[in-house]
């Protein structure tokens, strides 16, 4: 179902059947909603985002393509968080692309000329959604070279979970990894053997992670799964209280409320040549806990 949003801009919304859903914005292709079947939101968005293109919305989960952060010569993240993609009705079919019941929805983004001044580099980025019988949500991605010469990039799904509170939540997944710390501008460190939990502000890119990273949410009685294909790397980002209100688009105590761990690829950019298409997935879901 394609809902206008009352900022102008479509949104579909996706039914399971079973009572789950989610909401995702023509606006960066993004997700902004998910919920279980009791109608929990699962994702946090902030009571500040602004909701006017080509602004980013602060929450869900915003695709940082094809630039991760400010390594790069683009906008912090890149540029597809801040376009308008399109339905794409009739998307090529190439696994991994399964339907089987479930409630999806295909998306587009092709750059347009004045893109192409920026990033001169043709490509097309398919996105489908996808809610399954069980509330799993599932972002498959192909990005395609459409263009006469190779390009590189980077990717991220900067998903926002919603918490009960950061000082109890734990990640499993990702001790003794090594990590980009962007906070230390350092390249590389070693976590010693414990599950990772927050104290002060943490921006970490974990590089060549497991498939499958945990949140561990123990006062929501839940635990949010990340699973991932074609995804090495692992971000994971709470702004604290100081540069939470730094942010003008996030409430001052948020920090509190969310933790972004994304599916990402960034250490080792992505390179395509003419005709090549990549394909990553990120799958997520949660299981309650006692
Ligand atoms: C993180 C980056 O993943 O995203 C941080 O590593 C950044 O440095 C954060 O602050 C949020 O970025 P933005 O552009 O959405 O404010």
């Amino acid at each position: 179902e394609v809902v206008k949003a009352s900022n102008g801009i479509d949104q579909v919304v996706l039914q399971n059947g079973r009572g789950a859903s989610a909401r995702v914005s023509l606006h960066g292709g993004q997700v902004l909603s998910w919920k279980t079947r009791r109608g929990e939101e699962l994702l946090f968005t902030s009571s500040k985002a602004i909701f006017k293109p080509p602004v980013a919305v602060r929450g869900g989960i915003p695709i940082c393509f094809p630039q991760f952060g400010s390594h790069g010569t683009l906008e912090q993240h890149g540029f597809a968080r801040n376009k308008i993609w399109i339905i794409d009705d009739n998307p090529p079919l190439l696994p991994p692309y399964d339907s089987n019941g479930k409630a999806y929805v295909d998306l587009l983004l092709k750059p347009t000329e004045n893109d192409l001044k920026f990033w001169p580099h043709n490509f097309e980025f398919r996105l489908r959604v996808s809610l399954n019988e069980d509330g799993h949500l599932t972002l498959t991605s192909r990005i395609r070279n459409v263009d006469g010469k190779p390009f590189s990039f980077s990717i991220a799904f900067h998903t926002y979970f919603s918490i009960s509170d950061i000082s109890e939540v734990r990640i499993e997944g990702l001790e003794t990894l090594h990590y980009l710390d962007n906070l230390l501008q350092k390249e590389c460190f070693t976590d010693q053997g414990n599950t990772l939990t927050f104290e002060s502000e943490v921006d970490r890119i974990y590089v060549n992670s497991p498939d499958v990273v945990a949140v561990f949410d123990h006062e929501n009685k839940r635990t949010f799964f990340i699973k991932k294909q074609g995804l090495p790397d692992v971000v994971v980002w709470n702004p604290w209280d100081k540069k939470a209100k730094a942010l003008v688009d996030f409430g001052d105590d948020e920090y509190k409320q969310m933790l972004c761990v994304d599916g990402a690829a960034i250490e080792k950019p992505i390179t395509l040549r003419p005709g090549e298409e990549w394909t990553g997935r990120l799958e997520i879901f949660v299981i309650p806990s006692t």
